[in-house]
């Protein structure tokens, strides 16, 4: 998609949510495969049906609802985007992202992302919520920023040193241990997908030094980034990556996440509410 058309397609959803849920959101929060509890937990809900917004994609996976939901959580207010967009679906990198320049038109500053993965280090246990630190980009076909026109949505040339907010990051881990939730801390490897890894492949991410691996997220991570969000990002880890695994499929990455969603539904809420940046 070319700088004119994203621009067209960001513009034409702004304007049809802002008579709608109004805007000056401060956080938005993106729900990963089988995760929705996070969405009950907010006041005030006003919900808008992807199909609903013009200019919006269609999300395809099973597990994934397709809405916006936007209210508050502590006072803050929050846009939550109930199923994201991934590129194995087809869509390009840029397209994935919508959600994430529509939410910075609407005001948002801090973005925290949420995923299902397979866990590869050792130390992760199934249900873990594992606070991304840093990423490896394996989905390196496609950026989002590729092709784009600076003019447009600033310097393509992203910083991304530091791409995990150090505040937010200490936020989620802190917020995680006071409540005795099961956190831990690593980095997020994304593979295009929809197959998951061959034996090779997980032990070729081992030693690239990936803790976990998935198929979403840092095309929304490059983006907030590009806009000047602090982002947070949690992995769900929904099935253990290891070479040693013959049995493992989508329904059961969202049997394990719908176990966890409580979990991550506190871990989010408690961030928020405690915010002060
Ligand atoms: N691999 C890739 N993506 C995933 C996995 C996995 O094991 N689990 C959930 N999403």
């Amino acid at each position: 998609m070319d700088s004119a058309q994203l621009r067209q397609q960001v513009a034409i959803a702004v304007e049809s949510l802002i008579w709608r849920i109004g805007q000056s959101y401060e956080f938005t929060v993106v729900l990963g495969s089988g995760l929705s509890s996070f969405v009950d937990r907010m006041d005030g809900q006003m919900i808008v049906p992807y199909a609903e917004i013009p200019g919006f994609p269609v999300s395809t996976v099973k597990g994934h609802t397709s809405e916006l939901v936007a209210g508050s959580i502590g006072g803050h207010r929050v846009l939550c985007f109930a199923g994201r967009f991934h590129y194995y679906e087809g869509y390009d990198a840029a397209t994935v992202t919508i959600p994430v320049r529509v939410a910075q038109a609407l005001g948002v500053r801090t973005a925290l992302f949420t995923n299902a993965a397979g866990g590869i280090a050792d130390r992760l246990r199934l249900g873990d919520l594992m606070v991304i630190e840093d990423h490896l980009n394996l989905l390196t076909a496609d950026s989002p920023l590729r092709g784009l026109a600076d003019e447009v949505f600033g310097s393509k040339f992203v910083n991304m040193y530091a791409a995990y907010d150090p505040t937010v990051t200490r936020a989620l881990k802190s917020v995680g241990e006071r409540r005795s939730l099961p956190i831990a801390c690593g980095v997020y490897a994304a593979l295009s997908g929809p197959q998951f890894e061959t034996r090779a492949e997980i032990r070729m991410l081992r030693i690239l030094g990936a803790d976990a691996v998935g198929m979403s997220t840092i095309p929304e991570v490059i983006v907030a980034n590009q806009a000047g969000m602090r982002v947070g990002a949690v992995s769900v880890i929904t099935d253990l990556a290891t070479d040693t695994v013959t049995e493992l499929s989508h329904d059961q990455v969202l049997a394990t996440a719908r176990r966890a969603d409580e979990h991550l539904a506190e871990l989010l809420t408690g961030v928020i509410e405690g915010a002060d940046w």
